[in-house]
């Protein structure tokens, strides 16, 4: 079978579009000619990734992670380069199937297939038990709390009976038993046990929706144990970077634009009989850094409607501050009497869950219902306090009429004159420190790494960036120069010059094919040097002449410190002879230029 040619694998990008891609994973915001997102490649709080429908290459302005179509899905997914070739082939409905494609050896994750195995082979056999004999009353309570069979379906519920159901399977498999307790699911302690029995079962999976643990709840009266037992944290379950529901929301997310966060997955199940399958649950643990990357991916709407008693209060209010700070476009919904929305649901049906879902707060005025809610406000000092952790709140807001509204909701609430507490914000607003917008701060970033460079470095890169324009000006590279100081820059010339070999012009999202992968760095690089905007569009032969120049002075430099530093460490008299000649040679060159 013939291996893939580059020609195909340029047809293979041809045949998407980079925007319609990107777009099936992040929210895409059209600016101007190009399309921005938040960048799913760094804690990003403000959209910094920039992709060009015109030149199909995406890059990020502030972690210069960048590429074509193949890049992106390689670093987002986590797949391999051919992996990534062969998603896209099967997007733009390519025909690949003659070509031979190696993968590579050494598989992403490749040392945990067997948990993901193993975790695949239990949802089967606990989906398998809940429907044998063993099953029945799992089966009656599901049904008692309104599941259906196709909800049962949906969310791969399953039994776990009381018999060490996948310690026997995994002996069969030839799994080895020290896996099979470090995968979580068996127990061992002086023999081997299934780590659930006789629970209903509902599975975890990870982002890519591979599971990777297991939640188990009683259902008799009087059943020994925690209401949910959960798997153990192992090699692939994390759960910091584990969201209920993430990896089957995201359809309805991009529908809806926005996702619901919920504290139980019992309540990201009520919501979706509801209509509402744009949910997730954060399984009554705290927002990590993890799930705010994942969360990125989705949306940057969160919508959070935790559980209403004070608990899940306390867990909203956190949320919902820590996705604030984080450039997520919040509310809050507070839900009535301290029920959950699994509650709700069952006991006013859709039309009760949808009007409590109407309420949505934004997250100041959730803060301060929830804090009138704990303060005492006829007591001074709680008064004072309220109004401490108001004015906090209310400072970084910059419009003047939100910035009115609240200033007067705090006084009402409080009873603090609006006059004292506009003094208390002038002081508050001085200690917040000046917020430089933010192309600025990108343009400042950017200017210092410019500065930094040398004026070598400096003409290398913008000689480069003509190279890309036009095939005479790398032409003169070669003829002139074939060579830059800078090693990544020196490397990329190379594939510039050679891609001019075979194509009449430039295409940057193929160039970076031909860069392939495991160039990440290389093409980050590319990227930025593509997406330079402070130099004209023309090309003018008088300024490529003079980077020419200054680069070609400094190779001579170089050439010439090198000798010197030669010259200085060698013995042998003819050796010495024969390097002074060439520093000799090197300046009658440098005076010809
Ligand atoms: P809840 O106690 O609110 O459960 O815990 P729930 O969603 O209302 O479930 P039902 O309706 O009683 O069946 C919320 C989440 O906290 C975790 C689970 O992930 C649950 O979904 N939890 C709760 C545990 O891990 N262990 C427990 O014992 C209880
Ligand atoms: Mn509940």
């Amino acid at each position: 079978m013939a291996r893939l040619p580059q020609e195909k694998i340029e047809e293979i990008r041809q045949s998407v579009d980079i925007v319609d891609v990107i777009g099936q994973y992040l929210p895409l915001t059209k600016s101007g000619k190009n399309y921005k997102a938040l960048c799913p490649f760094h804690e990003d709080s403000h959209p910094s990734l920039s992709i060009s429908e015109s030149k199909q290459i995406y890059m990020c302005f502030v972690c210069h992670n960048g590429g074509n179509v193949f890049t992106f899905l390689q670093n987002y997914l986590h797949i391999s380069w051919i992996e990534a070739v062969k998603l896209v082939a099967e997007l733009g409905h390519v025909d690949i199937s003659q070509y031979h494609l190696e993968t590579p050896k050494h598989e992403v994750n490749e040392q945990f297939k067997d948990f993901y195995k193993m975790h695949e082979e239990a949802g089967k056999l606990y989906s398998y038990y809940l429907h044998t004999a063993s099953g029945n009353l799992a089966r009656d309570y599901l049904k008692d709390r309104g599941f259906s069979e196709e909800i049962i379906k949906m969310f791969d519920v399953g039994y776990a009976p009381i018999q060490n159901i996948l310690y026997t399977a995994f002996q069969k498999l030839g799994y080895k038993e020290i896996d099979m307790v470090k995968s979580g699911l068996v127990i061992e302690s002086n023999k081997h046990y299934d780590r659930f029995n006789d629970r209903i079962m509902f599975p975890l999976h990870d982002e890519y929706g591979r599971i990777v643990g297991f939640s188990g709840r009683i259902y008799k009266n009087g059943q020994d144990g925690a209401k949910y037992m959960n798997s153990p944290e192992s090699d692939i379950f994390i759960k910091g970077q584990v969201l209920y529901n993430y990896h089957r929301c995201r359809d309805s997310v991009k529908k809806e634009g926005f996702v619901y966060m919920n504290e139980g997955f019992m309540d990201v199940i009520a919501m979706t009989r509801a209509g509402h399958a744009n949910t997730l649950a954060l399984m009554g643990t705290a927002l990590t850094q993890g799930h705010l990357r994942m969360l990125r991916k989705l949306t940057h709407k969160v919508v959070v409607c935790l559980d209403g008693d004070e608990a899940g209060q306390n867990a909203a209010y956190k949320a919902s501050q820590f996705l604030s700070e984080n450039g997520f476009e919040v509310k809050v919904i507070l839900l009535p009497d301290g029920r959950d929305p699994d509650e709700i649901f069952s006991s006013e049906g859709k039309d009760g869950l949808d009007a409590a879902l109407k309420d949505e707060l934004s997250p100041i005025d959730f803060l301060f219902i929830y804090q009138a809610g704990r303060l005492d406000l006829t007591n001074y000092d709680d008064r004072r306090k309220m109004l401490d952790i108001g004015v906090k709140a209310i400072a970084p807001i910059t419009d003047r009429v939100d910035r009115a509204h609240y200033v007067e909701k705090l006084s009402s609430l409080t009873e603090f004159s609006t006059a004292i507490i506009n003094e208390q914000l002038a002081d508050a607003t001085q200690l917040i420190t000046p917020t430089v917008d933010y192309a600025t701060q990108i343009h400042n970033r950017y200017s210092e790494a410019v500065e930094l460079q040398s004026k070598y470095e400096v003409a290398e890169r913008n000689l480069l960036f003509y190279m890309l324009k036009s095939k005479s000006v790398a032409d003169t590279y070669e003829k002139k120069l074939g060579f830059m100081y800078n090693d990544q820059y020196r490397v990329i010339a190379s594939y510039i010059t050679d891609y001019y070999l075979r194509h009449p012009v430039m295409v940057v999202a193929n160039l970076v094919t031909t860069i392939g992968y495991e160039h990440q760095a290389l093409i980050d690089t590319l990227m930025g040097i593509a997406n330079m905007t402070n130099l004209p569009d023309e090309i003018d032969p008088v300024v490529i002449d003079d980077y020419i120049k200054i680069i070609s002075e400094n190779a001579m430099k170089m050439k010439h410190d090198q000798l010197l530093e030669q010259f200085q460490h060698v013995l042998d008299p003819h050796q010495k002879a024969a390097i002074l000649q060439e520093i000799i040679e090197l300046g009658k060159k440098k005076e010809t230029q």
